[in-house]
C-alpha cells in the first residue's frame, strides 16, 4: 500500500523528482516519508514521521543534493509508524524502498541475526536491505544481489534498490502482486509504484511482472525474469493527463472527483452503447456465444465500494441476462473454495486494479478454468494485466482515498457488460437493449442535476454533524446505496455509520433507534417503495430522525422523513448511481465541517496491496 519513486537521472534533480512523487502518491500511505539521495557518493537518508510534510520541511531546512534517490510514502505494516520504522532502510551501503509484506521475515530475520547483522527497525523491509547486502559483500553485481536477496522471500514485494558503490544506477524487483513500474529515458531512469509519480517526466513505461529484476539508469532499462533470462518487456504510452492530478480549483479531490462524475460516467458509456443497432460493443471483446448461453454463473468480486459496484452488476446481470450473479469479498471468496468452473465468468471489480484480495480470488476462479473479465480503472494494473478481458472505467485518476467517481462508472461499465450478456444468451432483444442503452446514456445529465444539490445537502448536514451514529437504509439496489453511503460517512467523518436492507432492521438494529439516531433512507421507487415508507414510518414512530433520498415529484416522502433530498428519477437499477451522489455529498459536507482529513483519512490507503 505504500509509495514508492526512484530517480536516476544526469542531473542533480533527485529530490524534486523524488518529493513531487511522493507528493502524488501520499494517497497510499502516510504514516511516514523518507528519502534516500547519494551525496558526493555518500548515502544520505532522510525520514519523518507523519505526513510528507514532516518531511518537506527536513529538507527545506537541509537540502539533499544528487542524481539519484529513492523515496517512499508508509502504511504500516510491520512495526508502528515511527522515525527508525520510516523508509529507507539501510544495511552496508545499500539503502531500500518496499511496498509489500514479506512473510517469513521473523526466519530471515533470526538467520541474519545468527550471521551477525543489527537491526535499528521493526520492519520487514530491513532484512530485505540485510540480504541484498549480505549479497553484495558475497562480490554479487547489484543486479545478482537483488536477485538472490528475494529469491529467499516469501510474500509480496515491489522494492528499489540504491547502493553508494553503484552511484549511476538503480534496481528494482517486485512479485506476489505489489506493483512496480520502471521508465528510462536520455535524461533519466525512474521507477514508481504507480503511474501519477512519474507522468510528468514520462509517458512510456513498462510494467514489471511478478519474478522480474530490473536494472535502470539514463537511456537504460534491462529487465530479467524469474528464470534469470534477459526479457524485452513491452512499453505502454500512458495517455492520462499530469493535470488531472491536480486540484484543478477544488478544495480537496474528493469533491473534483465528485464532480468529474458526469464526465466519468459518459467516458465509460463512450462509443460501447451503440443505440442504432441496439447493441453493445465491449471494446471489441469476442465471447463465444455458445459459451455464454450455457454459463452457469457469473462471479463478481471486489472490496470496500468496488464491491457494493458488484452487487449493483449481479442485480443488472441478473435481470438483463438472466443467469445467476454472485457478488462476494474478494477476500472471502479466495478462501471459499467457490463452485466455478469454465462454465462460469468471474468479474473482478477494481479502481486501482492492484487490489491484493481482488487479485488473487480473480486467479483463484481463473485457475479453476473461469473465464475473466476485469472492470479496471487504472491502466495496465495488475489485475488488468491478469485477466482474459479487461474493460477499463474511464474515469480518469481517482485521488480520494474514497472512492466516488469510480464507483458510479463502475456501475455504468457493469450495466454495458450486463446488456451485452443478455443479448447474447437471448433474454434480451435489440430493441429492449436500445432503449436500456437510451435511460443509460441519461444518467450523467441527472448526476449532473444532482450535482446542483450539493449547498442544499450541505445545509441539510450541519444540522447531523454532531451526531455519534448514523443507520442507512434501503431496499434492492436502495439498500446498496445505503450501504455505500455508510461506507462514505464513516471512512471520512469517522462517525460511526452502519448500512442494513431495510426489511432487516425490525430483526434487530430497530433497538438502536431514538431521538439520537439519524436515519437515512434510500427511498427509489422499485416495486418496494412502499416497504421502504413502512421502515421509514417504524423509524418516526421510535422518534427516530428520517433524512430520506428520494424521487422528484415524490410527495408521499414527506409524512415520514424530517428531511428530503430529492434526485431526478430514473428506473432501477441505474436509481443507484443518481441515490448515490446525495450520500457522497453529505459525507464530504459532514467530514469537512467536522475538520478530518477528507482526502486522506486517518488509517486508511488508497489501495490496498496487502491482505
Ligand atoms: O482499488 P479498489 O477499487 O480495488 O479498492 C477497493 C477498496 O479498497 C476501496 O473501494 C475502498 O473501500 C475505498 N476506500 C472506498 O471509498
Amino acid at each position: 500500500m505504500c509509495g514508492i519513486v526512484g530517480y536516476v537521472g544526469r542531473r542533480e534533480l533527485a529530490q524534486d523528482v523524488i518529493l513531487d512523487g511522493l507528493r502524488r502518491l501520499e494517497y497510499r500511505g502516510y504514516d511516514s516519508a523518507g528519502i534516500a539521495v547519494l551525496e558526493d557518493g555518500k548515502l544520505r537518508v532522510v525520514r519523518a514521521i507523519g505526513k510528507l510534510r514532516n518531511l518537506e520541511s527536513s529538507l527545506r531546512d537541509l537540502p539533499v543534493h544528487g542524481a539519484a534517490g529513492i523515496g517512499h510514502t508508509r502504511w504500516a505494516t510491520h512495526g508502528q509508524p515511527s522515525e527508525e520504522n520510516a523508509h529507507p532502510h539501510r544495511a552496508g551501503s545499500v539503502a531500500i524502498i518496499h511496498n509489500g509484506i514479506v512473510e517469513n521475515y521473523r526466519k530471515l530475520r533470526d538467520g541474519l541475526r545468527e550471521r551477525g547483522s543489527e537491526f535499528s527497525s521493526d520492519t520487514d523491509t530491513e532484512i530485505i536491505a540485510h540480504l541484498i547486502d549480505e549479497q553484495r559483500r558475497a562480490g554479487c553485481s547489484l543486479v545478482e544481489a537483488v536477485r538472490n536477496a528475494t529469491g529467499q522471500l516469501e510474500g509480496s514485494y515491489a522494492i528499489v534498490v540504491l547502493d553508494e558503490t553503484e552511484p549511476g544506477e538503480l534496481v528494482a524487483a517486485k512479485d506476489g502482486g505489489s506493483p512496480c513500474i520502471v521508465s528510462a529515458n536520455e535524461e533519466a531512469g525512474f521507477v514508481a509504484s504507480d503511474i501519477p509519480a512519474i507522468l510528468p517526466h514520462t509517458r512510456r513505461m513498462v510494467p514489471l511482472e511478478d519474478g522480474d529484476v530490473a536494472r535502470v539508469a539514463p537511456d537504460t532499462l534491462e529487465i530479467w525474469d524469474r528464470a534469470g533470462a534477459r526479457i524485452e518487456r513491452q512499453p505502454r504510452d500512458i495517455k492520462w493527463d499530469p493535470v488531472q492530478a491536480e486540484r484543478g480549483g477544488y478544495d480537496r479531490f474528493m469533491q473534483k472527483e465528485i464532480y468529474e462524475q458526469p464526465r466519468a460516467i459518459s467516458d465509460t458509456i463512450g462509443t460501447r452503447a451503440l443505440e442504432d443497432e441496439g447493441d453493445i460493443d465491449l471494446d471489441g471483446i469476442e465471447f463465444d456465444p455458445d459459451w455464454v448461453r450455457r454459463l452457469k454463473g457469473v462471479h463478481l468480486v471486489g472490496m470496500g465500494t468496488a464491491r457494493h459496484a458488484c452487487l449493483i452488476g449481479a442485480t443488472m446481470i441478473e435481470q438483463h441476462a438472466r443467469v445467476p450473479a454472485i457478488a462476494d469479498l474478494s477476500s472471502e471468496y479466495r478462501y471459499r473454495d467457490p463452485v466455478v468452473d469454465s462454465d462460469y465468468l468471474v468479474i473482478p471489480v477494481s479502481q486501482s486494479g492492484e487490489t491484493t484480495d481482488t487479485l488473487q480470488a480473480l486467479r483463484e476462479a481463473a485457475g479453476r478454468g473461469a473465464l475473466s473479465l476485469g472492470i479496471v480503472n487504472a491502466p495496465d494494473s495488475s489485475i488488468a494485466r491478469d485477466v482474459d478481458h479487461v474493460l477499463y472505467t474511464h474515469a480518469g485518476l481517482e485521488i480520494g482515498v474514497a472512492s466516488t467517481k469510480c464507483f458510479t462508472a463502475q456501475i455504468a461499465a457493469l450495466d454495458l457488460v450486463a446488456l451485452k450478456l443478455g443479448l447474447l444468451r437471448g433474454t434480451l432483444t435489440r430493441e429492449q437493449v436500445r432503449a436500456a442503452i437510451i435511460e443509460l446514456r441519461r444518467v450523467p445529465r441527472l448526476v449532473e442535476q444532482t450535482l446542483g444539490l450539493w449547498d442544499e445537502i450541505g445545509e441539510i448536514a450541519s444540522r447531523y454533524v454532531h451526531a455519534g451514529n448514523f443507520l442507512f437504509l434501503g431496499r434492492g439496489v436502495g439498500c446498496t446505496v445505503a450501504l455505500e453511503g455508510a461506507l462514505k460517512l464513516k471512512e471520512i467523518s469517522y462517525i460511526h455509520a452502519e448500512g442494513y436492507a431495510a426489511g432487516e432492521m425490525k430483526h434487530g438494529p430497530i433497538a438502536l433507534i431514538d431521538e439520537n439516531m439519524p436515519v437515512v433512507v434510500v427511498a427509489n421507487r422499485s416495486n418496494t417503495y412502499s416497504k421502504v415508507l413502512a421502515n421509514a414510518a417504524e423509524v418516526r414512530a421510535r422518534q427516530g430522525v428520517v433524512i430520506a433520498i428520494a424521487e422528484q415529484g415524490d410527495e408521499e416522502i414527506d409524512s415520514v422523513a424530517n428531511e428530503v433530498i430529492r434526485v431526478p428519477a430514473i428506473s432501477d437499477p441505474l436509481s443507484s448511481i443518481v441515490m448515490s451522489i446525495p450520500l457522497q455529498i453529505f459525507a464530504y459536507h459532514i467530514a469537512t465541517l467536522k475538520g478530518t482529513d477528507v482526502d486522506q483519512p486517518r488509517n486508511l490507503a488508497k489501495s490496498v496491496t496487502v491482505e
